[in-house]
């Protein structure tokens, strides 16, 4: 379309060499003290990045800046990069799906009307991760959910719960859950349990088919009421299975579990005719559970009994290419225009890569949640395989070689743009282990400085950036005097696994980088979308009218 054409910038040229992007996932810029991963790695790249003058800022990265419902969300990184791809800030899934509850939008719908053909006779399920953290779902909009159908006419009730202690803090589940009982308990007129569980890194809530056994375990559980333990109540299987209080299993990897009756009957394995409702809005950790029930041939793993007349529904469309599920509760957020459609139009070629933890966010979150190329003869994306394994075990994890492909892809001269994202900060920092986090930071670092020789070998242009923060804050602490909370059991300070609401550098560069060209210092409030415009003038052109400002200007 004759729109899509970007005009050349006026004052700063197309690049000799190629435009690179590199994300830093979960390195955020946040008080500085030993318990701040990013600031105690030995990190010499970006120390001097950060020097250069005018040449560094930092950008909002939480909060209503990305969409998120209330300045005390932190960011995420479905949010993150679809901000940063897009340009734009747009509701985002948690708002979506508070709008639509309280308008009462949710209930009119086809998903609703689908899933209420199973309140009179049948149970509706719910599966979900069990927390407050507003990343993949939220507490009270499960509650919100399981109210309406109540008061809709649901008799039985059943919830799967999936453990948090990721975007929530480790060991928080146990409130959780007791909350959750204590509600299910409260509705008039149904009979409402929860029914099995397990923790969200062990059962269930996979990504990117890093490994489909995860699924299988939930599936077992939830569906067949098959798992390695059995309980009569779920506050008792979540304190019993973290173990020993000095040395927990954390609640991202409980085992699984089923709830069962006097007689050791299960009370809510999924059968013919019953409701199922995925309650997260996040789509990466539900699309591979989401195949397990849309689909009727579905052959990665044996599912053993398939239930018939199944009204399956997610919160949330998935995945908008494959219309999956074909049925859900709330439209998922629309954005359109997105960089890499308008690049592929420009004739712009690029280069996208990851390893498998992080290959969806800078491809379909990046390209506004949609999968494949938008034109593949111009687009390469490429995924590096995660190892399987709790990462503060391997805090490396593939950045050497996410490096190596970056650097194949700049010397090529095929690509005018190559963006490449680090998941170490991030997938090491929900561990809580300060020390791998440390390590985590200073291999990102390393691979940086690898990065920018060869940018400057062939005279391009570079910006790093992330999408939230995550390692630079590794201790919970209290509000007012940011001194860390003090375990009572372990009597060490204790741990953070979430992201931060920091704010994220920005560091541009390179040596093909005219000189007059800075950030500018007149948006003091700028935000990752800031950077979608920002990187479109590196490459020479300007940016469409609709996104966000520029972080750069030619002086
Ligand atoms: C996860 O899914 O791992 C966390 O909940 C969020 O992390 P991400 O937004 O960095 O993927
Ligand atoms: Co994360």
């Amino acid at each position: 379309a004759p729109s899509m054409q970007l005009a050349p910038h006026p004052s700063i040229p197309k690049p000799e060499g190629p435009v690179m992007v590199c994300i830093l996932d979960g390195w955020g810029v946040n008080v500085e003290d030993k318990y701040n991963a990013v600031f105690s790695a030995d990190t010499p790249t970006t120390d001097a990045l950060r020097a250069v003058p005018r040449r560094y800022r930092s950008v909002k990265a939480h909060g209503t800046a990305v969409g998120l419902p209330s300045d005390a969300d932190m960011g995420n990184s479905e949010v993150g990069h679809n901000a940063l791809g897009s340009g734009q800030v747009v509701d985002q899934g948690a708002r979506l799906v508070d709008m639509a509850l309280e308008s009462g939008k949710m209930f009119e719908g086809a998903g609703w009307k689908l899933i209420s053909g199973a309140f009179a006779d049948h149970t509706v399920h719910f599966i979900g991760l069990l927390s407050d953290g507003g990343v993949h779902s939220r507490f009270n909009q499960l509650i919100g959910c399981i109210k309406g159908a109540v008061e809709r006419g649901a008799k039985r009730i059943r919830v799967h719960i999936l453990t948090d202690g990721r975007d929530v803090p480790d060991g928080s589940s146990a409130a959780f859950v007791a909350q959750l009982q204590e509600d299910l308990a409260g509705l008039k007129g149904c009979d409402a349990k929860i029914a099995s569980g397990g923790g969200r890194m062990n059962i269930t809530m996979d990504r990117y088919e890093a490994d489909w056994s995860m699924v299988k375990r939930g599936w077992d559980a939830h569906v067949l009421g098959k798992a390695p333990h059995t309980f009569k109540d779920a506050l008792t299987a979540v304190k019993t299975l973290r173990g020993d209080p000095e040395n927990p299993i954390s609640d991202q990897y409980l085992p699984a579990f089923v709830i069962v009756d006097d007689d050791g009957k299960p009370v809510g394995t999924i059968e013919d005719g019953d409701a199922v409702v995925l309650f997260n809005f996040r789509a990466d950790r539900m699309v591979e559970m989401s195949k397990a029930f849309e689909y009727p041939d579905f052959d990665i793993f044996d599912r053993v009994r398939y239930p018939a007349d199944l009204k399956f529904v997610g919160m949330m469309q998935y995945d908008g290419d494959l219309l999956l599920p074909k049925t859900y509760l709330v439209p998922p957020p629309e954005i359109k225009g997105v960089s890499g459609e308008y690049l592929v139009k420009n004739g712009i070629t690029t280069f996208a890569c990851s390893e498998t933890q992080k290959f969806g966010h800078v491809t379909f979150f990046w390209n506004g949640n949609r999968s494949g190329y938008f034109d593949s003869s111009k687009e390469t994306y490429l995924e590096i395989p995660s190892d399987n394994c709790p990462f503060n075990e391997k805090p490396d994890m593939k950045a050497v070689e996410i490096m190596e492909a970056g650097r194949e892809a700049l010397r090529s001269g095929k690509y005018q743009m190559v963006r490449l994202n680090f998941a170490n900060p991030d997938m090491v920092g929900h561990t809580g282990d300060l020390n791998a986090s440390i390590r985590a930071c200073a291999v990102v670092d390393e691979c940086v400085a690898e990065l920018i020789k060869v940018v400057d070998e062939v005279n391009g242009r570079f910006l790093v950036t992330s999408d939230h923060g995550n390692s630079d804050d590794m201790v919970q602490r209290e509000k007012k005097t940011l001194k860390p909370l003090i375990d009572k059991d372990t009597g060490k300070p204790m741990p953070l696994t979430s992201h931060t609401l920091a704010p994220v550098p920005v560091y541009i560069g390179g040596k093909g980088l005219p000189a007059n060209v800075v950030l500018r210092d007149d948006l003091p409030d700028a935000g990752l979308a800031n950077i979608t415009a920002t990187y479109i003038n590196l490459l020479g052109l300007q940016a469409p009218e609709k996104y966000k400002p520029s972080l750069i200007v030619a002086e």
